[in-house]
C-alpha cells in the first residue's frame, strides 16, 4: 500500500508519514496495544496518542515489541489542553515519557489552545509560555518536531509572533464537509503541516448517501474515499479503529478520485449531521 510509505516534509526536514493511526477513545490497555499492533504489522508507521487518551504506555509497548527500529515510526502525543503553566508543562512532558517508554517523541503538540472545558477562552499568556516548554524540549532532541492541534489563525499568531521555533504542525479537525479553509491557507502560508483528526467525523459521515454514490464509482468503501480525499488535499489523515479488517482497509488508498468529484465533495457540508 503505496500511500503508507508516503511522507510529509515538516519545516525543519523532518520526514512525517502521511498517514497516521489515530488511537483516542481506545482506553482498554490491551485493545489500544492490540489495535497499535495491528496497524504497525499492517505498515503504519505514524501513530498519533495524547496523553488524555490514557494510552500512551500500550502504545510505546506496541511499538517496542513490534521489533521495528525506533526510527522508522513516527510517534506523537500531546501536552493536555488545560495545561498553561511552565512548570507544570515540563511535568506532563516527564509524565508522557514515563508512560511512553521511549527516548523521545517524533512530535509533541499543545492539544488545544483552551481548556475542553472551557473552548475559547483567551489563553494567549498561557500558550506562549508553554510553548516556551516545547522549544526547551524541542532544542533538546526529545521532541524531533514541535506543533499545536485545535489552533485557528489568530491562536497561531500568538505563537509565531516572537517565538524562536515555529510550530512544524497543526492537527485539527478535518473531514470532507468540514475543512476549515481559513486555518489551512494560514498555516499553508507560514509553513505548516496540517494533520486531520477524526477524518472519518469519528464514524459520523460514514452513512452518507451522497458519499456512499462516490465511493461506488471507485469500488471503494465511503471511509476509503473519506481517506483518499484528504490525502488529495495535502493533509495527514489519522484515521482510528480498533478493528484489524478496518485498520487494514483505511490505508487501502492507493487510487485517485478525479477533479471532478474532488469539487463535488468539496461542496458539501454538515456531513457529520447524517442521521
Ligand atoms: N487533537 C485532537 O483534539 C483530536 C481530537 C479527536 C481525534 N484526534 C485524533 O484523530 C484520530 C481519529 O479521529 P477519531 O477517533 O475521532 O475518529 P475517526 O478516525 O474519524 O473515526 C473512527 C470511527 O470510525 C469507525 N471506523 C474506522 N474505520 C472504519 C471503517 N473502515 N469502516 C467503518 N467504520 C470505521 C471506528 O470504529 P471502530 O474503532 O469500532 O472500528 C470509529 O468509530 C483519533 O483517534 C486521535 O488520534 C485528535
Amino acid at each position: 500500500m503505496a500511500a503508507l510509505q508516503e511522507d510529509f516534509t515538516l519545516s525543519n526536514g523532518l520526514q512525517m508519514p502521511k498517514i497516521g493511526f489515530g488511537t483516542w477513545q481506545i482506553t482498554d490497555a490491551l485493545e489500544a496495544y492490540g489495535a497499535t499492533s495491528a496497524a504497525l504489522a499492517h505498515g503504519y508507521r505514524q501513530i498519533d496518542t495524547a496523553r488524555v487518551y490514557g494510552n500512551e504506555d500500550s502504545v510505546g509497548r506496541a511499538l517496542r515489541d513490534s521489533g521495528l527500529p525506533r526510527s522508522e515510526v513516527f510517534v506523537t502525543s500531546k501536552l493536555p489542553a488545560e495545561i498553561k503553566d511552565p512548570d507544570e508543562a515540563l511535568a506532563s512532558f516527564e509524565t508522557t515519557m514515563a508512560a511512553i517508554g521511549l527516548d523521545y517523541l517524533d512530535c509533541y503538540l499543545i492539544h488545544a489552545p483552551w481548556p475542553w472545558h472551557d473552548i475559547g477562552r483567551d489563553c494567549s499568556a498561557g500558550n506562549k509560555a508553554v510553548w516556551e516548554v516545547l522549544e526547551t524540549i524541542y532544542r533538546s532532541g526529545r521532541a524531533k518536531s514541535i506543533g499545536v492541534s485545535n489552533f485557528n489563525a489568530a491562536d497561531l499568531r500568538v505563537i509565531i509572533d516572537g517565538c524562536s521555533t515555529r510550530p512544524m504542525v497543526n492537527q485539527i479537525r478535518y473531514f470532507i464537509g468540514h475543512t476549515q479553509e481559513d486555518v489551512v491557507q494560514f498555516c499553508r502560508r507560514e509553513g505548516i503541516q496540517v494533520t486531520a483528526y477524526s477524518p472519518l467525523a469519528t464514524g459520523k459521515i460514514l452513512r452518507h448517501p451522497d458519499l456512499r454514490a462516490v465511493a461506488e464509482r471507485y469500488g471503494k468503501s465511503v471511509a476509503q474515499l473519506c481517506i483518499r480525499y484528504v490525502l488529495q488535499k495535502d493533509v495527514g489523515p489519522l484515521p482510528k479503529s480498533t478493528h484489524e479488517q478496518r485498520i487494514r482497509e483505511n490505508a487501502d488508498v492507493d487510487f485517485e478520485i478525479t477533479s471532478a468529484d474532488m469539487a463535488l465533495l468539496d461542496g458539501l457540508s454538515d456531513t457529520d449531521k447524517v442521521r
